[in-house]
């Protein structure tokens, strides 16, 4: 085309056009190479694509990109809600952990949204495939779209898809294989946090398991959560092994022995920390490298993060309960024959606890473990009692 141009143009009886052309044509010729320049040094040309929207962008195939499918904008300009309530809108996104915690970190300056937020929970799911209690979970989200985004991060083997019908279609995210008790559990749990934060309107990050339930209805779990002034990361100094046992010395130039804590696995955070957590660079690079055979990073580093960092705003306890009562590596998990009217208001009254300054007898809004067994005695007794609307 570049050289067709000035054949296209009939030719020239004096010079001074034809000076006029070359220039035309070392002016386009350059305006070409800075394009393709730029185009080329942003990866898959995303940038360009920002202004084209979340369902537009989906369909345009990069010739330059590695991925099996074409990558998602970033986070959306008209609307946040849009793209996930979407029913075509499979894809979450498509992205490689370096790019997705890169792109989650990123911070509005602008404090006034151009469009009207709805806050909403992100439920992260950290499965192994499965999630044999979602008849359970439908129900309670039923009826209340638009309030929560729902992310699954099983197995990469697992193969089998939600129907078009649930609330889990589609929210699959890419996952990478996850070993019990090693780093790759912190590295799919960032992959949670980042994937729930490009959407502007999560406010609120819950981590749960295919084996969690909730103890509350959608509209108690929300308001507790969305108007809650604090982060639910539990930390605690555990003198032992399978405490301050697990320390490296190796880390001592960050983290002192003083400073390492251990605490519940299932977390509870806002935008804010969430946010802190996928930018972390320096712990996280601790654990990886120095929180190896049996240090179980799960269990230490959100709680040695925030109890460094972020202590100010955090209740220090988890929402998630737990029994650990029987002792072990695993807690108690709950089958057909455990599940009662009696055993769920023990775990949803049995205590009391400081929310936003006042005395509440709410502390926990999920619980683990149930077992797949348990699921029909829980849809006999659960929705009645927790007033699933
Ligand atoms: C799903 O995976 C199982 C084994 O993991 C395999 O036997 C089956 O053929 C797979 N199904 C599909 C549709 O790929
Ligand atoms: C956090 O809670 C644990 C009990 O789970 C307690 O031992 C610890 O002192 C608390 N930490 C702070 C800083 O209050
Ligand atoms: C949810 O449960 C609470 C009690 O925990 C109840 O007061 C409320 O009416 C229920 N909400 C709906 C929509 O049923």
């Amino acid at each position: 085309m570049k050289s067709q141009q000035p054949q296209q143009r009939p030719p020239s009886p004096t010079s001074q056009p034809i000076h006029t052309l070359i220039f035309c044509f070392l002016v386009f010729g350059f305006g070409m190479a800075i394009g393709t320049t730029l185009v080329n040094s942003f990866p898959n040309n995303r940038y360009f694509s920002f202004s084209i929207g979340p369902r537009t962008t989906t369909r345009i195939q990069s010739s330059a990109s590695s991925t099996i499918a074409p990558p998602l904008p970033p986070p959306p300009a008209a609307s946040p809600m849009e793209s996930h309530h979407n029913p075509a809108s499979s894809c979450v996104h498509h992205m490689e952990d370096e790019e997705l915690l890169w792109r989650a970190s990123m911070v509005p300056r602008v404090r006034k949204y151009p469009f009207k937020l709805v806050p909403k929970i992100a439920f992260m799911f950290l499965t192994k495939g499965p999630l044999p209690l979602s008849p359970l979970w439908e129900k309670f989200f039923h009826g209340y779209e638009g309030r929560y985004s729902i992310y699954v991060h099983p197995h990469p083997s697992y193969n089998q898809s939600f129907p078009k019908n649930s609330v889990f279609h589609g929210r699959r995210i890419p996952s990478k294989e996850v070993k019990w008790g090693e780093f790759s559990m912190l590295e799919a749990e960032r992959r949670l946090l980042a994937s729930a934060l490009l959407d502007f309107s999560n406010q609120r990050f819950v981590l749960l398991s295919e084996s969690c339930i909730p103890l509350y209805n959608f509209s108690t779990v929300y308001s507790y959560l969305i108007n809650s002034d604090r982060t639910y990361v539990e930390a605690y100094d555990l003198p032992g092994p399978v405490g301050r046992g697990r320390y490296s010395p190796r880390m001592k130039r960050h983290i002192a022995l003083s400073q390492w804590r251990k605490g519940s696995q299932w977390f509870q955070m806002d935008r804010r920390l969430a946010i802190e957590v996928v930018s972390d660079g320096k712990y996280i690079n601790l654990f990886r490298r120095f929180c190896k055979n049996s240090c179980y990073g799960d269990e230490h580093y959100l709680p040695t993060l925030v109890s460094i960092g972020f202590w100010g705003r955090n209740s220090n306890r988890s929402l998630t309960w737990v029994d650990w009562s029987r002792g072990g590596p695993h807690p108690a998990t709950f089958g057909r024959a455990q599940v009662s009217v009696e055993l769920l208001e023990r775990l949803r009254s049995s205590r009391t606890c400081e929310y936003n300054g006042r005395r509440s007898n709410v502390c926990f809004l999920f619980a683990r473990k149930f077992s797949p067994e348990s699921l029909n005695r829980l849809l006999a007794v659960a929705p009645k009692l927790m007033k699933f609307s």
